[in-house]
């Protein structure tokens, strides 16, 4: 099992890290009925960067919710030891595990790890990074995360030199190697980062941050028909 029996060609991911975390399971309720399958679960430890965010037991009050409505947690590890958590977060209902190759002293074998827990496994790569430098390090990987914004927290602007990022990696990678991109996605920029390359697109604030979330993902969505041939 893997990204491909999981994910549909395209997918607006809903960054949970934005939610209003008094109505979760309301609010990824909605968005399942709306069509989200791909949830975006943010761990971050207050190290690799500043804020601390959610992580398992958050994830696993909900992973039997999500698997209710078919639908998977893809989890973006913005951790500085990101192989500590992976057993977990499997434990807890991941479904995937994205760790940052900045962290990563070996990727291959971190990404062979998440695999032998039976993680899907994704390689994200920060806005200093080369992008030559993730797309080599993602052999074996199911997709690759380009970074958009700083990692950090929701709500910020997508940085102008992300869709030529975003086209480099694409050239970069095997044709089934997913291209994800997080940060500043919304009804503006969720087009160009398509065009550009990318197929997993996640949204936090233009998602939750809206009166309807639901309306906001389908919208989102809507906007990427006919985006790319
Ligand atoms: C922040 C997280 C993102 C965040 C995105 O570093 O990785 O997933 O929730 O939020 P928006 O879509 O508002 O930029
Ligand atoms: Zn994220």
């Amino acid at each position: 099992m893997g990204w491909s029996d999981w994910a549909r060609d395209v997918e607006v991911e809903p960054s949970i890290y934005a939610a209003d975390f008094s109505r979760l399971g309301d609010q990824l309720g909605g968005l399942a009925a709306a069509g989200a399958r791909v949830f975006h679960f943010d761990v971050g430890d207050g190290h690799f960067i500043p804020e601390i965010t959610i992580g398992p037991i958050v994830l696993a009050s909900i992973a039997p919710l999500v698997r209710g409505w078919s639908g998977v947690l893809d989890c973006h590890l913005m951790v500085s030891e990101p192989e500590k958590h992976f057993q977990a977060i499997a434990e807890a209902g991941g479904k995937s595990v994205t760790f940052h190759v900045e962290v990563s002293d070996d990727p291959a074998r971190t990404i062979a790890r998440a695999r032998s827990l039976g993680l899907g496994v994704g390689v994200a790569f920060n806005p200093e990074t080369e992008v030559e430098h993730a797309a080599a390090a993602a052999e074996g990987a199911d997709l690759v995360l380009c970074m958009s914004i700083h990692p950090g927290y929701s709500g910020q602007k997508l940085m102008p030199e992300a869709p030529g990022r975003i086209e480099q990696l694409r050239s970069l990678l095997p044709a089934d190697v997913r291209v994800q991109v997080d940060g500043g996605i919304n009804a503006e920029t969720i087009r160009a980062a398509r065009v550009a390359g990318a197929d997993l697109l996640v949204a936090g604030s233009a998602i939750f941050w809206r009166d309807d979330p639901a309306a906001a993902h389908a919208d989102l969505t809507d906007r990427l028909e006919h985006s790319r041939g």
